[in-house]
């Protein structure tokens, strides 16, 4: 049977991909957030999972405000990266797995979790970066990926409660399914940061790390923060983090953080990593 055995959330700055890209890495400003996320590098060439369900958020690459759905799962073969005005990121194309994320949208559907089908998804830096910091610089990427959208960008987005229950579901949904997989699930974006209006550049590295600290310490607190104490606390785009719950929601109650690393600012955001590992 499939295997969902562990969750990792990250941000998803989009200039760290462009770090990456343009072999910049290793700059001053730039190498010890590099540096933190190799153990989470080697961690993946460790565990070898088969796929990743990769919780993220487009932003208006592929879904504009002519249709905006909520939740959307991606059940192609492949996934091209997105153009966001600077050209395609010279990534590798995304390999779906069509056969796991078919049977989670069943499951899901069934089981009066609606969800948005989608075939033909371009995925931006909210998909591409979490993917080039777990998997570093590539001819390929390691294993397939289902891609999970969510909507964060338009009012009224899901509440952090909505998204954990999704993530419990999506956890019966690979553990019915019927072949032997290694399955981690990314909850992306996040943390605190505001790109726009009188609070631009907002960080709060304590509203972050306290984040960090109750995936494992206080679940329920995380679960209950509202919009408004996300925007309060975390900024506007803090509210990115309601996707992590999705992540959270996925996993064993009882987890283990095995790696975290918390970076600020990078570009506006307080850039937070961990990886929690079921017990059993
Ligand atoms: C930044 C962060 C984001 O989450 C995003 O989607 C775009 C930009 C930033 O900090 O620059
Ligand atoms: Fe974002």
């Amino acid at each position: 049977m499939a295997n969902l055995f562990a969750g990792v959330g990250t941000s998803h700055v989009p200039v760290i991909g462009a770090m990456m890209d343009h072999k910049k890495t290793n700059d001053p400003q730039w190498k010890k957030l590099f540096d933190g996320y190799e153990p989470v590098r080697q961690w993946m060439k460790k565990e070898k999972p088969d796929v990743i369900i990769m919780v993220y958020n487009d932003h208006a690459s592929a879904f504009t405000l002519d249709i905006n759905p909520t939740f959307a799962i991606g059940l192609s073969e492949e996934f091209h990266p997105a153009d966001e005005g600077y050209g395609p990121r010279k990534v590798p194309v995304v390999k779906g797995h069509p056969k796991l994320a078919w049977h989670i949208t069943e499951q899901l559907i069934l089981n009066e979790f609606d969800i948005t089908m989608v075939n033909n998804i371009p995925v931006d830096h909210g998909l591409t970066v979490p993917l080039s910091i777990a998997c570093g610089e590539v001819d390929e990427w390691p294993c397939q990926v289902i891609p999970l959208c969510v909507n964060v960008i338009q009012y009224p987005q899901p509440t952090g409660n909505r998204c954990f229950n999704l993530g419990k579901e999506i956890r019966k949904a690979v553990d019915s399914f019927d072949e032997d997989l290694k399955v981690v699930i990314f909850g992306t974006g996040g943390m605190s940061h505001q790109l726009q209006g009188e609070r631009a550049g907002l960080v709060n590295a304590d509203f972050d790390i306290k984040f960090l600290d109750d995936l494992t310490q206080d679940v329920d607190r995380l679960v209950n923060i509202k919009h408004v104490e996300y925007l309060r606390e975390s900024g506007s785009e803090g509210a990115e983090l309601v996707m992590w719950m999705i992540m959270r929601g996925a996993l064993d109650d009882d987890v283990e953080e095995t790696y975290r690393d918390y970076f600020v600012p990078a570009s506006n955001t307080g850039a937070g990593i961990i990886v929690l590992e079921n017990k059993e």
